[in-house]
């Protein structure tokens, strides 16, 4: 047994000498890197939602459904089951798809309304307030405040930011803050960049706080299904 194993190890060892191994490597790297780069320059091309007709959306939304919020998300769905057809684009039209989503330290609940590779579309909030870290993320954030007011602070600044129905908080890649749903808050949230390394940090505290299985077992599924229904189409 110990001879073929030693017979064994010497010959890959032979055959792969530690130069090799190493270029290999940096090669495999170096082309991952390049491709990845080069694909992060053409990403644009995929967005489909725009975040001037999203703000629109949002302030037609308010206008309509003045202190009504399950108004304003069927006004918005419906606006955007009108505005894009189905065979360029898959939205989630059941509304009452609800998960709890803990990240940051932050809880609320999020119906997904859109999810891509490169995009994704929420409604997020909580009647009860919230407080947490936003997440180191890459992607821009639009935060469309519907009800409700999120504060928000990056050190370095001694007085908070606030943003009121009607206001959209843009959170630039790599932009990291503590914010607050003060009291209860429901906001459309945009997000455009690689979502799936947002899900990272979207699903983390299900391992290390709340263990709840069932809830990711739905995060997981929905967005599986929702970005496969938009890959089949074309959507990256
Ligand atoms: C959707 O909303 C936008 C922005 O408010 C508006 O310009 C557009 O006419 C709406 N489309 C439909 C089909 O309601
Ligand atoms: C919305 O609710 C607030 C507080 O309950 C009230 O002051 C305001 O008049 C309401 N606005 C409308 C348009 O119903
Ligand atoms: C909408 O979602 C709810 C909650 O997940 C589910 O019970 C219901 O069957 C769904 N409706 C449709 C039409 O898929």
């Amino acid at each position: 047994m110990a001879s073929s194993k030693s017979g064994f190890t010497t010959l890959v060892s032979k055959k792969y000498d530690p130069l090799t191994k190493w270029v290999t490597r940096a090669i495999v790297l170096l082309i991952a890197f390049t491709t990845f780069s080069w694909l992060d320059t053409i990403k644009d091309r995929w967005y489909v939602f725009d975040p001037v007709h999203l703000h629109e959306l949002q302030l037609s939304a308010l206008a309509t459904s003045p202190n009504n919020t399950a108004g304003m998300i069927s006004h918005i769905i419906t606006n955007l089951t009108a505005t894009y057809p189905s065979t360029r684009l898959s939205i989630n039209s059941n509304t009452s798809e609800w998960v709890f989503n803990n990240a940051g330290g932050a809880m609320g609940a999020m119906y997904i309304i859109h999810a891509s590779i490169t995009e994704y579309l929420i409604i997020f909030g909580t009647p009860l307030g919230t407080e947490g870290h936003s997440g180191l993320h890459p992607a821009d954030d639009y935060f469309h405040i519907l009800v409700g007011e999120q504060w928000a602070f990056q050190p370095g600044a001694l007085e908070m930011e606030r943003y009121r129905p009607g206001d959209v908080h843009l959170m630039r890649r790599g932009v990291a803050k503590q914010y607050k749903m003060h009291e209860g808050c429901w906001a459309m949230e945009y997000a455009r960049g690689w979502i799936p390394f947002m899900m990272p940090f979207g699903l983390a505290d299900t391992f290390t706080s709340t263990l709840d299985i069932p809830t990711l077992y739905r995060t997981i599924r929905i967005t599986a299904r929702e970005m496969g229904k938009n890959l089949l189409l074309g959507k990256i």
